[in-house]
């Protein structure tokens, strides 16, 4: 019963904020394509209710279907985001009626059905997919609303959680075996399982992420214009995009300026440094005589308890997220300054790990050992290969619900759009 329950609220904690975000605009603010690499908002909110529809109502409850006629329009594989304005998308209060009418009958299947005996519905999958498929909606409507033009229709306070200033640049990581993945956690996606034994090498790790400070010393020393900085895509990507400062950044006399949903301001020194892509994370790196983690020295860093040598779900231990662990969920629409959260650091005193930015890493986004595609191909097996680097720790607009020692984010290497940073290490040989 209690299962149950803590789904119900996370179902209605999900869809509060989908309401939010889609309330804060005008209509004709909802229906316009703020970006061609954003999707307009209201197609965000009816394919959540679509998803909903397809997996809970439908397959898990085995219910009529309630708009079968919209299910291609919805379908992110049948068209991609520059498209889909010129589609005949439900408007918003059609869409609004739509979203209602399932989490209706969603709420009936959670009640008429055992969470048990079945894989999709063991310990509640199907309705924390869900759960989780709403929530990085939610994530990516805020990166919609980050890019839109007009009057801020987005406010918060900045998060002030406790600071620790005096932290060594990097931490030590032993060489050796640790467990990377999960066979147990009941809502992670297939590409976080099976868990397996993962060996790494000695590395140092940065204790915190790459700061706006540490970044501008990088611009500052010519990084952006010097090649050897560079792999030879970046440097032909940074070319062609006329890349000189993170996506949003303006500068004016001796100051960097940001637009932050709608407001500009002094970019803030002691922030983790977002919204880069992957070339320029890579680049970074380089020019600090550093490289990126890879996913599996990241996972470490964040899982690893050498007293116990076991794998925790998250640094501060297997407890679910709490506000002092983490900056999370949108509630402060910026990260926190580098060396805040102390309660949320690592066995091995690794900060901010969860929360603040998605941080970059240096590995493709591939199959695990022992992978098996669950529930369908589409949510991760199509996207593994060489087109994708990993992501990883989630955002501070990311949910609490979708994110995990063991969560894998991807993205194309030139997107900057998402709330994105990164930390450095190097091979420990290299002290
Ligand atoms: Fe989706």
């Amino acid at each position: 019963m209690r299962l149950k329950e803590d789904i119900a609220n996370q179902l209605i904690r999900a869809r509060r904020r989908s309401d939010a975000l889609t309330e804060a605009v005008e209509e004709a603010d909802l229906t316009r394509q703020h970006s061609p690499l954003m999707s307009p908002l209201v197609w965000d909110y009816a394919h959540i209710g679509n998803q909903e529809e397809l997996w809970l109502v439908r397959d898990v409850g085995g219910r009529e279907p309630i708009r079968a006629d919209i299910d291609s329009l919805y379908d992110a594989f049948q068209h991609p985001r520059r498209d889909r304005p010129s589609l005949p998308l439900l408007g918003p209060a059609e869409a609004r009626s739509y979203v209602g009418t399932v989490r209706d009958k969603v709420f009936d299947v959670l009640d008429a059905t055992a969470l048990e005996g079945r894989r999709l519905v063991d310990q509640g999958f199907a309705f924390g997919m869900i759960v989780q498929h709403e929530q990085q909606h939610d994530e990516t409507m805020m990166a919609t609303h980050q890019l839109r033009r007009g009057a801020p229709a987005l406010s918060a306070g900045p998060p002030n959680p406790p600071r620790d200033r005096d932290l060594p640049r990097e931490v030590l990581v032993p060489g050796g075996t640790f467990t990377m993945g999960t066979d147990v956690e009941p809502w992670a996606l297939d590409n976080e399982r099976p868990a397996r034994p993962v060996h790494t090498q000695a590395y140092w790790i940065d204790t915190v992420p790459v700061s706006n400070a540490d970044f501008i010393a990088f611009i500052d020393d010519g990084g952006y214009d010097d090649p050897r900085w560079w792999t030879p895509e970046g440097w032909a990507h940074r070319s062609s995009s006329d890349l000189n400062a993170p996506l949003f950044w303006r500068h004016e006399g001796t100051q960097w300026w940001r637009r932050r949903f709608g407001v500009d301001e002094p970019v803030p020194l002691p922030e983790p440094v977002q919204h880069v892509c992957w070339y320029e994370a890579d680049a970074y790196a380089r020019w600090a005589g550093k490289r990126l983690p890879t996913e599996a020295e990241w996972e470490k860093a964040a899982r690893w308890d050498p007293a116990t040598g076991r794998s925790r779900r998250y640094p501060w231990g297997d407890a679910d997220p709490e506000v002092r662990h983490a900056n999370l969920g949108g509630a402060h629409l910026q990260p926190a300054p580098v060396g805040s959260y102390p309660d949320g650091a690592s066995p091995l005193g690794v900060y901010q790990l969860i929360g603040d930015v998605w941080e970059w890493t240096a590995s493709d986004f591939t199959r695990p050992p022992g992978f098996v595609a669950f529930p369908y191909r589409e949510y991760s097996e199509v996207f593994f290969g060489g087109d994708y680097k990993v992501l990883r720790g989630g955002s501070w607009a990311a949910d609490r619900s979708a994110v995990r020692g063991t969560f894998r984010n991807w993205d194309y290497p030139i997107r900057r759009q998402i709330f994105s940073g990164f930390r450095c290490a190097r091979d420990a040989a290299d002290v």
